[in-house]
């Protein structure tokens, strides 16, 4: 069961009174559960790109039936989602970034032994996966990728490797690929040596820092004065993306940034739920 991250700090500076919430990246239903029991006056827009977390919101909000909808879409469709409800104002937009627990156990390629098909994508009808890019794309390419969206300073190396690896054979699995890391990675570091090329490859396949700055821009666009937007990010890319559109809104006079520093959980949360450990939550309130 996928654990809400932040879920007390992010009720406390979502809600801003009754109305409808967006509810971006409903996943299991986790911040949504809160969410909805936090008002009763409160309708939920859910949205995932991911069917089966659908699903499973489903199952976990039964009991407020009525009091809610979801949808399969992107999040940078936000817009689309809003007029098909015929909906032009919400009081509050929340995106909690990134994939579940369930998500990284499907058997999609997203942990390091991970036996299946190098897949990674959200969206199981996107056509691109890792597997192109690790089995198609230039060693030139790869590193590109590696370095812009995982900041991995052994980028070159590591695609170097990938080529030589799959003249042989086809890089099939997730653990393949995060083994080929670990054999040529220096040894001694705090983190899997895999870590930094899973993230870049998540990232790219899913066009998520893309995504990210599009629902941003068209989330705002929907919010009422006094409506609120609240962000969970888990890696600095991320992270800069929402400080730098917080930031603009306010010098433009559109938002108020309701957090100068991010929120970040406590010591307890992160001791029981370690996923949460990277977490930052950044929001702002429309002002006009
Ligand atoms: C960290 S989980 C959310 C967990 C949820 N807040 C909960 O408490 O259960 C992130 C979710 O966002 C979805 N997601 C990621 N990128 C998306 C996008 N661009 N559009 C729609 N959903 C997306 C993933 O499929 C995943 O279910």
């Amino acid at each position: 069961m996928h654990k809400p991250v932040l879920l007390e700090e992010t009720l406390k500076i979502l809600i801003n009174g009754g109305g409808i919430y967006v509810d971006c990246t409903i996943g299991g239903g986790g911040h949504a559960r809160g969410i909805l029991e936090s008002r009763e006056d409160i309708f939920l827009i859910g949205i995932d790109a991911d069917e089966t977390a659908l699903q499973i919101a489903e199952e976990n909000l039964r009991e407020f039936e009525g009091r809610y909808t979801l949808y399969k879409a992107n999040f940078k469709d936000i817009d689309v989602v809003l007029r098909m409800e015929g909906i032009s104002k919400v009081k509050g937009i929340l995106f909690d970034l990134g994939i579940s627990m369930y998500q990284i156990k499907s058997g999609r390629g997203f942990s390091f032994e991970d036996e299946s098909f190098l897949d990674m994508r959200i969206d199981k009808k996107q056509k691109l996966t890792a597997f192109t890019v690790i089995n198609e794309y230039s060693e030139k390419r790869i590193a590109e990728i590696l370095k812009k969206y995982g900041e991995e300073r052994y980028a070159l190396k590591i695609a170097r490797e990938i080529i030589k690896k799959r003249k042989i054979k086809p890089i099939e699995t997730a653990k393949e690929l995060a083994d080929l890391i670990s054999s040529i990675y220096p040894k001694g570091g705090k983190i899997h040596p895999a870590t930094k090329t899973f993230m870049a490859l998540r990232i790219y396949v899913n066009n998520e820092l893309e995504n990210l700055k599009t629902g941003l821009e068209k989330g705002i666009m929907y919010l009422q004065k006094n409506g609120r937007i609240a962000v969970i990010t888990f890696h600095s890319l991320e992270d800069r993306i929402v400080k730098n559109f917080l930031r603009e809104k306010e010098r433009e006079g559109a938002l108020k940034n309701l957090t100068k520093k991010p929120i970040k959980p406590k010591l307890e949360e992160v001791r029981k739920n370690p996923s949460a450990r990277s977490a930052k939550l950044r929001a702002g309130e429309k002002l006009v």
